[in-house]
């Protein structure tokens, strides 16, 4: 095992020693090859670069309690990839390719997955890019597949559950109701980096989108989806125009089995007075608790219309299917619904 400091990672990119990649040509996808060089020289003309030919995934591999290596719900991740580059029209790899090459990736970077006694992972990240040149706009033909993996932290570092403040700018949006939101694809991305940057250079953690049509229904975080828990009950919105996170499914299981009422449905922003538990929830962020929401009428300004106020750190329920989720991923909870694939590294 490598010997980094691992619990000062954060989420963000440490160099490993191997990326796979698979290139889709003339009608079949080349074997994959695991390569130390990180740079892909494609064309300038590549649709990537141009219209935005690009989808994504985010997935973590833990070390778990009896030293095995656990991989969390990765044909969830293929599906997702492979439902993203058809509404791109790009040709993406079957579940089976997409889950060999990631176990290969895992095992070429063994080294890098964090010991169990900490709160890191080694998170991969699936890309799938349109790369044939190009000028005229339409799909791209030939694909890139590529598998990257880098040891993360929590946005906190080692630190779990830490609170933090999200804000809600009206005047922007993330996705329109019959528009690309559901997709993990690269655009979704570019609408929100702009609002993000002066979200935080505002000193709030989470950007919060709500529903462009209406302007008034909570959406999602522009990094992970939103629940909260009002009672006993565990509230998540239905829309068209959110990514369905894989975490956020998990988690509603989760909270049946721990005897919760789950409803999935439209939240108006203002039912936030009435919510017990507010969290961001994904694959980077696990669950993150918020503690509070600021409603702007414009992210730019000062003046915040509303302010919704939460506990300063995580709410009991939330908590407990925190432990549920992390449970199975670091094997000390049976793995009873079936989520973990072992790697055998
Ligand atoms: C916009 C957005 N929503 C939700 C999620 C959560 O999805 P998942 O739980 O599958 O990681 C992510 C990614 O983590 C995201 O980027």
């Amino acid at each position: 095992m490598k010997n980094l400091e691992w619990g000062k990672l954060s989420f963000s990119y440490t160099k490993t020693d191997y990326i796979i990649y698979s290139t889709f040509k003339d009608g079949k996808w080349s074997a994959p090859v695991l390569t130390k060089d990180f740079t892909y020289p494609f064309s300038v003309y590549a649709g990537v670069l141009h219209y935005g030919s690009s989808c994504f995934e985010g997935m973590k591999c833990f070390r778990g309690v009896d030293g095995k290596v656990r991989l969390f719900r990765p044909e969830e991740n293929a599906k997702r990839l492979i439902r993203s580059a058809k509404f791109l029209d790009l040709q993406a790899p079957s579940v089976e390719q997409f889950i060999e090459m990631s176990l290969m990736v895992i095992k070429a970077n063994s080294e890098y997955i964090p010991p169990y006694e900490t709160t890191a992972s080694l998170y991969l990240r699936p890309l799938l890019v349109g790369v044939n040149p190009q000028l005229g706009i339409r799909s791209s033909s030939e694909s890139m597949f590529i598998i990257m993996a880098s040891p993360v932290g929590t946005y906190s570092g080692d630190r779990i559950l830490v609170p933090g403040t999200a804000v809600v700018g009206r005047n922007y949006d993330r996705a329109a109701p019959n528009g690309s939101g559901s997709y993990k694809i690269g655009a979704n991305y570019a609408q929100s980096l702009h609002p993000y940057n002066i979200a935080h250079a505002q000193g709030y953690r989470e950007l919060l989108f709500l529903d462009s049509k209406t302007n008034s229904l909570i959406e999602e975080f522009g990094s992970s989806n939103f629940f909260a828990v009002k009672g006993n009950t565990y509230i998540t919105p239905k829309s068209p125009s959110i990514l369905p996170s894989i975490t956020n499914a998990s988690l509603r299981t989760v909270a049946e089995d721990l005897g919760m009422k789950v409803e999935m449905r439209e939240i108006p922003l203002t039912e936030m007075a009435e919510v017990d538990e507010a969290n961001s929830c994904g694959t980077a962020v696990v669950i993150t608790p918020i503690c509070r929401i600021d409603d702007k009428v414009h992210l730019e300004d000062e003046q915040v219309a509303r302010s919704y106020t939460f506990a300063n750190e995580c709410g009991p329920k939330s908590r407990k299917l925190y432990d549920q989720i992390i449970g199975f991923q670091k094997g000390t909870l049976e793995d009873r619904h079936n989520w973990i694939m072992f790697v055998d590294c």
